[in-house]
């Protein structure tokens, strides 16, 4: 019988786990044991930390809803959900394509559908502007007729989740390309907010002493026939949490300013960002880069 020791545990329990038939599965919890152990040891964790880490993992699942999902913004609050997006980008990304940026957890299918240029702001109020630009592939070709979809909080900082009945959409649209893969989304000027601080993942943020907030940003999911999906966020450069995101979402190539008159804006009138999306062809056997909410729950009725 082997004598267990702090030594010769970790190897006992990856001896014992070497007969799982799925490669890597093997191989992914191999290196977690093999790490969570290392940890474990580095910190030399004792028991009532443990158990205080297990009640704070319980109370994470219990937050989670069919319109929350506690699990992801621990993810994300601790940089996983960035980091994982990161290496899929790094290992998927081809040529000039946009980066990729944090789904987050708001995400809704069957959004509402808009024509060119009009407000996807159907029931908040506050100051307009418009997102317009190009749908570009990697030869710099409009892509015709693509899905271009925005979500966002309202000018008061807050998700049609947080501000209505939830089962009501606002802030939220599907958009398609004209024939030269222009898009154009006329919207309300987001306002940054705070990641839900009700819950586990707000209070361990506190206790870190971080502010919680997010800068304002617009999320945009672009999906064209034969291109890889892409998800990611514009942020406003003049939001003052630009550098310091709580959930590490913000990339320079993704912070953009609102102008006046810029020329092409579909109306001249209201502050508006150009951002031309760029997009890769799909590759075979290409996932999806979304790390956030799942779509399947938080759908539309
Ligand atoms: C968001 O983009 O809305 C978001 C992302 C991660 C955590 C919380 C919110
Ligand atoms: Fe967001």
């Amino acid at each position: 019988m082997a004598d267990l020791n702090e030594e010769t545990l970790t190897d006992a329990v990856i001896a014992q786990m070497a007969s799982t038939p799925d490669p890597r599965m093997r191989e992914v919890m191999e290196s977690l044991v093999r790490h969570l152990h290392a940890f474990a040891r580095d910190v030399r964790l004792t028991p009532q930390e443990w158990l205080g880490a297990i009640d704070f993992l319980t109370r994470v699942g219990q937050a989670c809803t069919p319109y929350r999902q506690e699990f992801i913004l621990l993810s994300d609050t601790i940089g996983l959900s960035r980091l994982v997006n990161l290496m899929d980008d790094k290992a998927n990304r081809t040529g000039e394509a946009t980066e990729a940026s944090l789904l987050g957890p708001f995400y809704r299918e069957n959004a509402p559908e808009f024509g060119h240029a009009e407000s996807m702001a159907t029931r908040a109020k506050g100051p307009e502007m418009i997102l317009f630009g190009r749908i570009l592939d990697d030869e710099g070709r409009g892509v015709p007729n693509a899905v271009v979809e925005a979500w966002q909080t309202d000018a008061d900082g807050a998700y049609d989740l947080q501000a209505n009945d939830p089962e009501v959409m606002d802030m939220r649209g599907r958009y398609h390309t004209d024939a030269d893969g222009h898009y154009a989304v006329r919207t309300l000027i987001p306002l940054g907010y705070s990641i839900p601080m009700d819950g586990p993942v707000g209070a361990m943020v506190r206790q870190q002493e971080r502010h919680g907030m997010r800068p304002a940003h617009i999320h945009v999911l672009v999906a064209a026939d034969g291109y890889r999906e892409l998800v990611t966020a514009l942020y406003l450069g003049h939001d003052a949490n630009i550098d310091t995101d709580t959930v590490f979402g913000v990339s320079e190539s993704l912070v953009v300013n609102l102008r006046e008159n810029l020329p092409g804006s579909p109306v001249p009138s209201l502050p508006s960002v150009r951002y031309d999306f760029r997009i890769s062809k799909r590759a075979a056997g290409d996932t999806t880069g979304r790390v956030g909410a799942d779509p399947s729950k938080i759908a539309a009725e």
